[in-house]
């Protein structure tokens, strides 16, 4: 097809002696803008898979989220799984926790319950008398809940698990450590773990 020549295609009407061409938009450009328009629904509806908004950033994230917590368990239970009392025992036996215990401890704890665990503000934490018990899962619910009303703070939200786990850990490698300033028994005597010997109870409470 032969391009017409310009008087064909000049209108007839004309304006203050003005008068306009008709140019037609080329084919392509056409199609192109009516594909953009298809295209546009089509991704507006999320007709296609892969292609398109999908369910929105915010759903797809939940999503995603949704899905990891069904494989890993959901934020809050990985931080409990993080802390309970098998992390303590792995602790234990693991000399790179246990340093990250005691720089723990001689940082956060040490105010209050001397370097040696000896006591100061808070109790003795070598000797067999416990306020709060002493088997594993008590001193690490101690640690990470506090004892706001007795001046204990709450460690949950400033150390990480492995932190609480680790310094728990040596908390309990320092019982039956005798430091040379220790403060006197408060609590009632553990004869072992999580057995308390019964109706014996320190003076001081
Ligand atoms: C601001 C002072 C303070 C700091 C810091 C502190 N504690 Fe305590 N802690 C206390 C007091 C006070 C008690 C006694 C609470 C009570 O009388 O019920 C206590 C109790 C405890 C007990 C329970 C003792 C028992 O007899 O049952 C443990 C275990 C313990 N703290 C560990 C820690 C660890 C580990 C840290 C560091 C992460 C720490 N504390 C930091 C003040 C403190």
């Amino acid at each position: 097809m032969s391009a017409p020549r310009d008087e064909d295609r000049l209108l007839d009407h004309k304006y203050d002696d003005i008068q306009e061409y008709d140019n037609p938009l080329p084919t392509w450009w056409t199609v192109l803008f009516v594909v953009t328009i298809i295209w546009a629904v089509a991704y507006y509806m999320n007709v296609i898979p892969g292609v398109g908004t999908g369910k929105g950033k915010i759903a797809n994230y939940d999503a995603e989220m949704a899905a990891a917590a069904e494989k890993f368990g959901t934020p809050e239970q990985q931080q409990e799984a993080a802390i309970d009392e098998s992390a303590v025992t792995a602790a234990l036996g693991d000399p790179a926790k246990l340093e990250l215990g005691k720089t723990t401890f001689n940082t956060t704890c040490m105010a209050c319950h001397n370097a040696d665990g000896g006591g100061n503000i808070g109790p003795n934490l070598t000797d067999d008398y416990w306020i709060h018990g002493n088997s594993k899962k008590d001193i690490l619910t101690t640690i990470t809940k506090g004892v706001p009303d007795k001046g204990m703070p709450t460690w949950s939200a400033t150390l990480k698990p492995d932190q609480i786990s680790a310094v728990a850990a040596y908390v309990i490698t320092l019982h039956g450590t005798k430091p040379a300033v220790a403060k006197e028994p408060q609590g009632i005597l553990m004869t072992a773990e999580g057995v308390p010997a019964a109706a014996d109870t320190a003076a001081a409470k």
